[in-house]
Parts: structure tokens; sequence; C-alpha cells
């Protein structure tokens, strides 16, 4: 305990959720309280994210509740309560996590109230927990993926002992709705539709840190999405790893597409993305909802991984080099004007030159508009990592280097194209070298600057892309 007055409650804590988050809220607050009148001032946190969008909606989560509770937002480490939303995806993400850690005990020195608190992905591998808790003891609370909803209960327990509090679950089919969220944007937001992941593609780590795939009922997206909505968001980004095979486990299954197709209907909603599709189960419907949609943005993430059947077969992911070009041919024939993005992993084991090759054509073919190209990284506890003929690292890279090349090129050359037409789009942010521009996103997720004000901010407006400067234009409001 440090050095608080406990704080007794005569109510009997809630069984049922959200219920006792809120329950553990109002004890938190007190707390709070209690330390603002020690230190004279308000307390304050910082959370840093790792990894994906996924994660970046949890750490919303975070904010909300440590907002409830009475903490202030503020922009460095040097904080009362620091959290590390962490990602295990591949192992240089673990190791930035590592290295920051040390950094964060000097602050800790500093403030013996400081509380650290690590969560998400690389939480939920044993070993790294281990690893914490010998060689960083100064952490406070550490806790998965799987019970992020019980954060405010957490931090009561964290608060309250005298030691390292530890909450790891190996899974759940829990989904717990309407605790607080607060929103990084005010105009644009992601929705999560489902957890997990059932695909087990044998380099991936994510569905034994994310757990079997669950969707939420889709009732309870859409009355998420109005609120959001009527709380002035235009955009909605639908979250999930496979987003294609959501609501087939729903006890009244639904599609993805008959998802979307109720999210269109949402009056005062103005765009729709979605992250990330798995070939494999990318379906006719969903095609035909993207043709005739006026609100999905003409963006589809199609990760390829690689273009090497024999590969993919290893890979685990059930599609071949042929099956995916004829997909990609089929969407571009019901939307000619979509941008098609993709995740390529270099260096797979046993990749050979001729693997490399078939997926060097596979960009050759699809010209995507942007790729993630990823070194291969071993993830322990996944087939991949047992399997031998590890690539030597030189020919990676060189490979690497290969790729990045032909991609760059390619949609430097893609984004050429739409200079000089007029474009719809969001005003995200001032910009942050010039505070005489700002800086939008085109529906196909483009990012353009021009001159503006922070009264745009939010609003959708028509653009003249006057220049493209390869990774993103240059462009002037069309009066
Ligand atoms: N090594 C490299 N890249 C990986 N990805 C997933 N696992 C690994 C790994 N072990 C990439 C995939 C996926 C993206 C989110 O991360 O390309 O689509
Ligand atoms: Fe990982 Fe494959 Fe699931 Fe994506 S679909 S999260 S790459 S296992």
């Amino acid at each position: 305990m440090k050095e608080l007055t406990r704080i007794v409650c005569d109510l009997p804590v809630p069984e049922t959720e959200p219920q006792r988050q809120f329950y553990y809220m109002d004890i938190a607050k007190q707390y709070v309280h209690q330390l603002e009148g020690k230190k004279g001032r308000k307390l304050t946190f910082h959370v840093s994210t790792f990894g994906c969008q996924m994660n970046a909606r949890d750490s919303e989560k975070l904010v909300g509740i440590l907002e409830n509770i009475g903490y202030v937002e503020t922009d460095t480490e040097e904080a009362d309560f620091v959290i590390y939303n962490t990602c295990t995806v591949r192992e240089n993400a673990n190791n930035k996590v590592y290295g920051r850690l040390g950094y964060l005990n000097g602050f800790k020195k500093k403030n013996r109230d400081m509380m650290i608190a690590l969560c998400g992905c690389m939480m939920q591998e044993e070993k790294v927990v281990e690893k914490i808790k010998s060689s960083y003891r100064f952490v406070d609370l550490i806790f998965g993926t799987h019970n992020i909803y019980k954060f405010a209960e957490l931090l009561v327990n964290a608060l309250e002992a005298d030691s390292m509090v530890v909450d790891v679950w190996d899974d759940t089919d829990k989904i717990v709705e309407d605790l607080p969220i607060e929103r990084k944007y005010s105009f644009k937001s992601g929705v999560n539709i489902m957890f997990g992941c059932n695909n087990f593609c044998s380099y991936c780590i994510v569905p034994y840190v994310r757990g079997r795939e669950r969707s939420r009922e889709p009732r309870d997206i859409i009355r998420e999405i109005e609120q959001l909505v009527a709380d002035g968001v235009v955009e909605v980004m639908l979250l999930g790893q496979n987003v294609n095979s959501y609501g087939k486990n729903l006890e009244h299954p639904v599609t993805f597409a008959e998802l979307l197709q109720e999210v269109e209907k949402i009056e005062g909603l103005e765009r729709i993305r979605f992250m990330t599709s798995h070939p494999k189960d990318l379906s006719d419907e969903l095609i035909e909802v993207l043709k005739h949609s006026k609100k999905i943005c003409k963006h589809l993430h199609l990760p390829l991984q690689s273009g090497s059947s024999r590969l993919l077969k290893i890979m685990n992911r059930h599609y071949t080099k042929e099956q995916y070009l004829a997909l990609v041919e089929k969407i571009r024939a019901a939307v000619p004007d979509i941008a098609i993005t993709t995740d390529i992993i270099v260096g797979f084991p046993g990749e050979t030159e001729e693997d490399f090759l078939e997926t060097m054509d596979v960009v050759e073919q699809v010209r995507y508009d942007s790729a993630f190209t990823f070194i291969y990284s071993k993830r322990t506890g996944t087939p991949a990592a047992q399997m031998e003929e590890q690539v030597p690292e030189e020919i990676v890279k060189q490979r690497f280097e290969r790729l990045l090349e032909r991609v760059q090129t390619i949609a430097g050359e893609k984004a050429e194209k739409l200079t000089g037409s007029v474009e719809e789009v969001l005003i995200e942010n001032i910009n942050e070298q010039d505070s005489h521009l700002v800086t939008g996103r085109l529906s196909n997720n483009s990012v353009v600057h021009l001159p503006g004000t922070a009264d745009m901010i939010g609003k959708l407006v028509l653009v003249r892309l006057t220049e493209c400067k390869g990774f993103y234009y240059l462009g002037e409001v069309v009066e």
C-alpha cells in the first residue's frame, strides 16, 4: 500500500460487468484524491502504445478509465502513472519496451508514488512476464489482452498492494460493453467488431496472445457507432484481425458484408474503413457491397505475405498465388479506383530465390498503392520457429531492399496518376512542420497537406491535388 488510507466500501462488490468496474472506479477516484492531497497537485498519466490499431483502440479504453478516475494526461513519461500497451508481433517490438523500461525506472526513483503498468500482447507471453518479474521489479502492474476491461479493478489492486500485481489470462469468451473510452480524435474512431484470431498462420504469434475469434453482436456495434456519430464522429474504422470472418460464431450468424450494410445506413456517418481482410475469406458478397457502397472508402488492405504458393501453404494461408491474383482482379473489376495495400514478409524459413521472385512477380502484377514489408521474425511458440532452414541474414536484407525499392517505385508511380484531380479529403490535423498547413486523408488513404486552419479539422472538403511528392500530395481547397 503506497502510504494511503485504505478505502473501505460498505457496498458489496458487484458480480456483473461493467457495474463491477464502475464500483472500482469510485474507489480509485478516492485514492487519486488522497494522492492529490499529499502532492498538492493533480496526478498525471501517460499511455504509450506500441503496435497495431487494435492496441490504439485499447489504449483509448485505458485513457477513458484514467480520466474518469481523475488523472490528467501528459505527453511526457515523467508522469504519476505510466502504462505501456505492448506489441509482440515481431521481436524488435519487444526490445523497444525493455529499452524504455530502464529509462522509466529513472523517473520512478525521483517520484516514489509513480506507478508503472504493462499490458498488451507481449504480456501474454510467459517468458516475458518472468523476465519482468526478475529484472524489472519496479513495475507495479502487469495484465494481458483478455482482461483489459478489468483495468479499474487491477489499478485499485495495484494501489493497495505492496508488490507487483500480475493478472494475465490465457483466453476469454467475454466481451464487456459500455466502459468509458476517451477518443484520440474527435471526428474519427476505431470500432472493434471482433477480437482474436483463429487462423494460426505459421509465423504469427497473434492467435496465441489475442486468443480465439469472438465477434461482437451487431446491435452493440451499431449502437456504439450511432453514439460516436452523435458525438461528432464522421469516419469509423471497423477493427478485427480477420474482419472477413466476422459473425460466423454468433448465436445468429451475420456476415461482414451484412454488417457493413447496416453500418452504411447510419445517418451522419460519412466514411467507413475496415482492417484487416484475409484473402481466403473475402466473399463475392463483400465485393458487391464495396461496389455499391457510398460510404466505404476506396481502400482495401489485403495482406499477401508471400507470392510463392509453396510458401503460402507452409505459412498456412489457405490461398495460392493464382487465387490471390484472381481475387485482386475481381475486386478491381468491381471497384476500378480502389487502392490496394498489403503486408509482405521476407525471409520466411526456407524462402528460396525462386520463392522471393514469385513475391516480386505479384508486386509487379498487382502494383500495390503501398505495402508494409517485414523481415521475418522468429516468434517462440509458433510452428515456423521450429522450422530449420532459417534464411541467412545477409540474403534476407538484400531481398528486403530489392522488394522495398520496387514497392516504393510502383507506389510513387501510382500516386502520381491522381495529380491534378479533385478529391474529397477528411482534414485530420494541423501539419506538424508548418502550422499554416492542415493534413487530411483521401478516401484511398493517401495523405495530403494543404493551406488551412484548425476549424477545418474533422470536415470533409474538396481538394485539388496540385503536386505528388511520392508518399503524399500537396493540394488546395476547391472553392
Ligand atoms: N515476422 C514478420 N512479420 C510478421 N507479421 C506477423 N508475424 C510476423 C513475423 N513473425 C506481419 C504480417 C502481418 C503483419 C501485421 O505483421 O505481415 O500481416
Ligand atoms: Fe496473424 Fe494470420 Fe491471424 Fe493475421 S490472420 S493475425 S497474420 S494468424
